[in-house]
């Protein structure tokens, strides 16, 4: 199955995007990730997208198009899409280009959070260097403080837009841009809503619940 983890900013999509890929084996294509990866490895992409990402701003759909482009014909199938599609035109390229591929988006997830608890969830929020594990000092904290549970790493970084300036404009751009797409896969007739306040386990076992009803 292919399927799209929508919601604001700090609902949880790559946590939840994490376990997917446990226990279900399906490869997560995070363009927020593809993108600080830019950024770190200094290519002239990566320069060009740093400020808008620290602002909060949206980066423009033809970088991030091209970015799902390269992954999608790399091949394989059994993609949970993290932070992408965000905006309408980015809605309609990612169908074309699944088309061509044979394949299509079998279902949308919408995580539905309030404003008060992503603005603590992201204030929160840290992640491992190395493996990728997203923390919360209070929600998910560390086992050992200071060293991450699952590969050991003491590489704990907070990221440079999770301050409440940055914070802000993700959420406007999130309402002005991405929520439409929660009409546009109602009538496609693929969405799908899960109640992302609940606990970790009991958000991930919602999903579980709606990916196996999938024909
Ligand atoms: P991106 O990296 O996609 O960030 P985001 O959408 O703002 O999402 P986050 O990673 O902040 O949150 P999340 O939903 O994954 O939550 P998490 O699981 O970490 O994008 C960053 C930037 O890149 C954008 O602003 C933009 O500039 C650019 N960009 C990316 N994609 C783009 C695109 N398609 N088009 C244009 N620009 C693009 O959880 C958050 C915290 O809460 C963690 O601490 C976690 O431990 C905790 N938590 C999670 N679930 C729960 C729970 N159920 N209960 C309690 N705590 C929880
Ligand atoms: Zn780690």
């Amino acid at each position: 199955v292919n399927i799209i983890l929508l919601g604001p900013p700090g609902a949880g999509k790559g946590t939840q995007a994490r376990r997917l890929i446990e226990e279900r084996g399906l490869v997560q294509l995070s363009t927020g990730d593809m993108l600080r990866e830019a950024r770190s490895s200094g290519t002239d992409m990566g320069k060009r997208v740093a400020e808008v990402m620290d602002r909060g701003e949206l980066v423009t759909d033809e970088i991030v198009i091209g970015l799902i482009r390269e992954r999608i014909e790399q091949g394989g199938k059994g993609f949970i899409f993290d932070g992408f599609p965000r905006t309408l035109p980015q809605a309609d390229a990612l169908e074309a280009l699944m088309a061509e591929e044979g394949q299509r988006v079998d279902a949308v997830i919408e995580m539905r959070v309030d404003d008060a608890a992503l603005v603590s969830r992201i204030s929160g929020r840290f992640t491992c260097g190395n493996c990728g594990e997203v923390y919360h000092d209070v929600t998910k904290p560390t086992k050992v403080a200071g060293t991450c549970d699952v590969c050991g790493s003491t590489d704990l970084r907070r990221r440079a837009d999770d301050n409440a300036d940055s914070l802000k404009t993700r959420l406007m751009e999130y309402y002005k841009k991405t929520s439409p797409l929660i009409g546009y896969y109602w009538c496609k007739g693929n969405l799908h809503s899960v109640d992302g306040l609940a606990e970790i386990d009991t958000v991930g076992a919602e999903m579980a619940a709606v990916l196996d009803q999938l024909p």
